[in-house]
C-alpha cells in the first residue's frame, strides 16, 4: 500500500524541521497578539464556493468534494480563511474584542498536479484579522510575514504588493479588460476564453505562454483605484516604507481567490521552481457580510508550509535531537538500576537513551555513537558492586568512575549543554 498521490508522510528525519518553523510562527504570531484557533479539516462545500469563488481554479478544478452518506455535499477544506470567517460568525466571537487577531497551522487540500513544492494535501501556517480597515494593519500584517521569514532565517524572498480596488472602482477595470480581451480571444487557451466572460481577473493567473503574451498590454488595476481605494494603498505603501520592509508593487498580481479587495501581497522567492510563492494574502473587506455575519473588514494571509522547508533544507543543516546520555549496561543484575538511573536523569531534564537488549559493550558504544550520545554511561556488575559507574565524554573520548549517587548531578550539570 502507498500514500495518495501528492500526500506526503513526514518522517521522523524531517519533523524537526517542521516543529522549528511551527515553533518559530507561534512565537512571531503570539508576539503580534495572535491567538489561535483550530477548525474542521471538512467544512459545507458551498462554504468555499461562496467565499473563494464558483470560477476560481481552487472551485472548480482542484478541491476534493464529495456528498457524505446523507448527501449533504462536504468538501477537504482548500484553504482556512473561510474557515476561521466562519467559525467567528458562528460563535459570535464579534462580541468579545478583544479577540480580533487568529491563526491556525495545518493540512489543507487541493487537487493540483503534484510537483516540487506543490502537494495536494499540504500544511499552511494562516493569520486573519477582523474589524480593523486601518491601512496601518495591512502594513503590520505584510511586516510580521517578513518579521517570521527573516527569523526562520530565509532570505531572498521579494514582498510583492498590489491593490484590487473595491466594489466601486473594479467593475470600471474588468469592463475595460473584458474588451481588451474579446479583441485577443483568438489568442487566449480555451480556458481563458471562458475565463474572460466569467471572471475576466482570473486570465492573469494563466501559466499558459500565449496567454502571458496577450496580456503584456492588458490595462492596469492600479490606474482605475478610486479616491479612496488609491489613499488607502498609498498609506499601506508609506507605513511599509516607513519600517523598512522592502517592496515592489506589481500591478498584475491578482491572486488566485475571489474575495480580495484591495491590499494584496504575495512574499516570491526564485529558488523553487515555477512554485515560486512562500505566502500569499490580502485584504478581504465583505468577506464576512457575504457569508451572513457582520460587516466586519478582515485581512490575512497564508504560508505554505512545505515551500518554507524546501527553502530552509537548501540553506542549512538542522539537526535532531540527540540523547545526552546512553546508558551501557552489562550484563543482567545492572538493568533495574540502570532503569532507575534513566528515570532520575530524564526527571533532571536529561535526555536519555537506555540500552535495550544488552550486546557486548563494543556493540552497545557503536550504537551510542551512531545516536550521537553526549556521554556514556556504563553500568557494569564489578562496578556497580562498589557503588560505582563509568561516565565517558565522547567527544574528548575521556572516562572517569562515578559513585552512583553523584552521577545524576553529575550530568545534569553537564549532559544537558547542548540541547539547552
Ligand atoms: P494561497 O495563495 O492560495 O492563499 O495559498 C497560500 C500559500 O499556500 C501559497 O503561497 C503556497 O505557499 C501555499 N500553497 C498553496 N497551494 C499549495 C500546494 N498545492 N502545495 C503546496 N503549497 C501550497 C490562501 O490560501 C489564502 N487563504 C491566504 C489568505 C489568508 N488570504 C487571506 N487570509
Amino acid at each position: 500500500m502507498q500514500a495518495v498521490r501528492g500526500m506526503n508522510d513526514i518522517l521522523p528525519d524531517a519533523v524537526h524541521w517542521w516543529q522549528k518553523v511551527e515553533t518559530t510562527a507561534r512565537q512571531v504570531l503570539e508576539l503580534y497578539g495572535y491567538r489561535e484557533i483550530r477548525t474542521p479539516i471538512v467544512e459545507k462545500l458551498e462554504l468555499f464556493a461562496r467565499s473563494i469563488g464558483e470560477s476560481t481554479d481552487i472551485v472548480e478544478k482542484e478541491m476534493y468534494a464529495f456528498p457524505d452518506r446523507k448527501g449533504q455535499w462536504l468538501a477537504l477544506r482548500p484553504e482556512a480563511t473561510a474557515s476561521v470567517v466562519r467559525a467567528f460568525i458562528e460563535h459570535n466571537l464579534q462580541a468579545d474584542p478583544s479577540v480580533r487577531k487568529f491563526y491556525t497551522i495545518g493540512p489543507m487540500f487541493r487537487h493540483e498536479r503534484p510537483q516540487k513544492g506543490r502537494y495536494r494535501q499540504f500544511h499552511q501556517i494562516d493569520a486573519e484579522v477582523f474589524g480593523i480597515d486601518d491601512p496601518l494593519l495591512d502594513a503590520e500584517v505584510m511586516a510580521m510575514l517578513c518579521d517570521f521569514l527573516q527569523r526562520i532565517g530565509l532570505k531572498d524572498i521579494g514582498l510583492h504588493v498590489n491593490s484590487l480596488g473595491c466594489s466601486k472602482c473594479r467593475p470600471l477595470f474588468r469592463d475595460d479588460l473584458k474588451a481588451f480581451l474579446q479583441d485577443r480571444a483568438s489568442q487566449l487557451c480555451p480556458d481563458c476564453d471562458r475565463r474572460r466572460h466569467v471572471n475576466p481577473l482570473r486570465v492573469f493567473d494563466c501559466k499558459v505562454d500565449r496567454c502571458r503574451e496577450a496580456l503584456t498590454e492588458a490595462p492596469e488595476l492600479g490606474r482605475y483605484l478610486c479616491e479612496a481605494c488609491r489613499r488607502h494603498f498609498d498609506k499601506v505603501l508609506h507605513y511599509l516604507s516607513h519600517l523598512h520592509v522592502p517592496y515592489a508593487v506589481d500591478p498584475r498580481m491578482v491572486r488566485g481567490l475571489d474575495y480580495y479587495m484591495r491590499t494584496t501581497f504575495e512574499v516570491i522567492t526564485d529558488r523553487l521552481g515555477a512554485q515560486n510563492a512562500v505566502g500569499g494574502g490580502g485584504r478581504y473587506d465583505g468577506l464576512m457580510r457575504d457569508l451572513g455575519g457582520p460587516d466586519l473588514p478582515g485581512i490575512g494571509f497564508a504560508i505554505g508550509m512545505e515551500r518554507v522547508i524546501l527553502l530552509l533544507q537548501q540553506e542549512e543543516s538542522l539537526d535532531f535531537k540527540k540523547p545526552d546520555v546512553f546508558i551501557a549496561i552489562l550484563g543482567e543484575k545492572p538493568v533495574t538500576e540502570a532503569f532507575r538511573l534513566a528515570q532520575d536523569l530524564r526527571g533532571q531534564g536529561v535526555a536519555v537513551e537506555l540500552a535495550h537488549g544488552g550486546g557486548s559493550l563494543k556493540s552497545q558504544m557503536r550504537r551510542a555513537d551512531k545516536l550521537g550520545a553526549s556521554y556514556v554511561v556504563i553500568v557494569g556488575e564489578e562496578e556497580l558492586a562498589k557503588g560505582r559507574v563509568t561516565v565517558r565524554h565522547m567527544a574528548a573520548k575521556e572516562q572517569t568512575e562515578i559513585a552512583l549517587e553523584n552521577v545524576v548531578t553529575f550530568l545534569a550539570a553537564h549532559g544537558t549543554s547542548k540541547n539547552t
